[in-house]
């Protein structure tokens, strides 16, 4: 092989090894082993001494055309390569804003009686009743004296009351809100008036000393108890199905007169019987009756005037008998795992 063509087969090789590398470093390393000290470009060019005058001219000429496009698609190699790893870079780095979060937080949701609590309220406030409300903290005369409930009437048994001093008791109910609407809003109305209402009760799985009620106060002229069972049967529908069953069952309520308990077919059984109802296909599901005139008189009323409906709901049994919640604990204690059902 004649010099020549040894140069041209020793750029075409390292021209091919350039197309090849892949790395700043196989770059290097090409550089090195064709122009470096040892190089195979070097060697040729070393040799040049022994050639006759005539040949050396143009075999340097060569030689330097080769060293120069060699190194000249060495650079361009380089910054092709320089490129190609900026763009990858850029691309693993590319962020994008609208992708949606990778560790997903648990979403909050309401108390199953805070979402009772709205049920009722909304389906009362869907039949024209406004918000109104009173104190827990609340006089003796508004929770008991002028509900018809003297200081020595024998009713005052039935709630075990938490005194804060002689005259001002946590309230055991909401039926106070009654006097305070009494005393507060132009009838006719109708209001409904919900809130934490307190006992001395032992805890247990039907019991807890705080619990939350609703109170409902219609009041206008010509009212009847045919009125007070229509918007009771309307409202408890309303809140658990059209198919449920209601009745009246006369009970006794000193605000009240006459007084009565309506009960609902069981939700669990579906009034067939079961541990829940007894085995009565019946639950009692609130208290109710037409107001007592001596409260209306309490309050300054005029009974031959004015009549009033009333009704007091436990918030925490319509959460029971929606949820097939059978310990009130349960309702109270905001257990996590147990709130995180509904
Ligand atoms: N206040 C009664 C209670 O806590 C419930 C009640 C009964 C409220 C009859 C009423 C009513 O408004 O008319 O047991």
């Amino acid at each position: 092989m004649s010099i020549l063509e040894t140069l041209k087969s020793i750029h075409t090789e390292a021209m091919e090894k350039l197309k090849a590398g892949r790395t700043a470093e196989e770059l290097d390393q090409l550089r090195v082993s064709t122009l470096g000290k040892n190089g195979q470009l070097t060697a040729i060019l070393r040799t040049m001494g022994k050639l006759l005058p005539e040949e050396r001219a143009a075999v340097g000429a060569e030689a330097n055309r080769i060293k120069q496009a060699f190194e000249s698609a060495l650079e361009s190699r380089r910054k092709e390569l320089a490129a190609i790893a900026q763009q990858a870079r850029f691309e693993a780095e590319t962020l994008d804003v609208t992708a949606p979060g990778e560790n997903k937080r648990p979403m909050g949701r309401l108390h199953p009686m805070t979402q009772t609590y709205r049920e009722i309220r909304d389906a009362l406030v869907g039949m024209g009743f406004s918000l109104f409300g009173g104190p827990e903290i609340e006089l003796d005369d508004n929770n008991f004296t002028l509900l018809n409930l003297p200081k020595d009437h024998p009713a005052r048994d039935m709630q075990d009351t938490f005194y804060v001093n002689e005259n001002v008791v946590l309230r055991t109910h909401t039926s106070p809100c009654e006097i305070r609407a009494l005393k507060g809003v132009k009838p006719p109305f109708r209001l409904v008036m919900p809130g934490r209402v307190f006992r001395v009760d032992e805890v247990d799985a039907s019991h807890s000393p705080v619990f939350m009620q609703m109170e409902g106060f219609i009041m206008d002229r010509n009212l009847t108890l045919g009125d007070l069972k229509g918007t009771l049967d309307a409202f408890i529908h309303a809140v658990f199905g059209e198919n449920v069953k209601t009745r009246l069952r006369p009970s006794y309520f000193p605000f009240t007169e006459p007084s009565a308990e309506m009960d609902m077919s069981c939700t669990i059984c579906g009034g067939k019987g079961c541990r829940v109802c007894k085995g009565t296909g019946w639950i009692e599901i609130l208290g109710c009756g037409v107001t007592n005139p001596h409260e209306l008189e309490n309050c300054g009323f005029d009974p031959s005037e004015w009549t009033a409906l009333a009704f007091g709901i436990g918030v925490d049994r319509v959460a029971s008998l929606k949820y097939g919640i059978t310990d009130i604990r349960l309702e109270y204690e905001n257990d996590a795992r147990f709130l995180r059902q509904f």
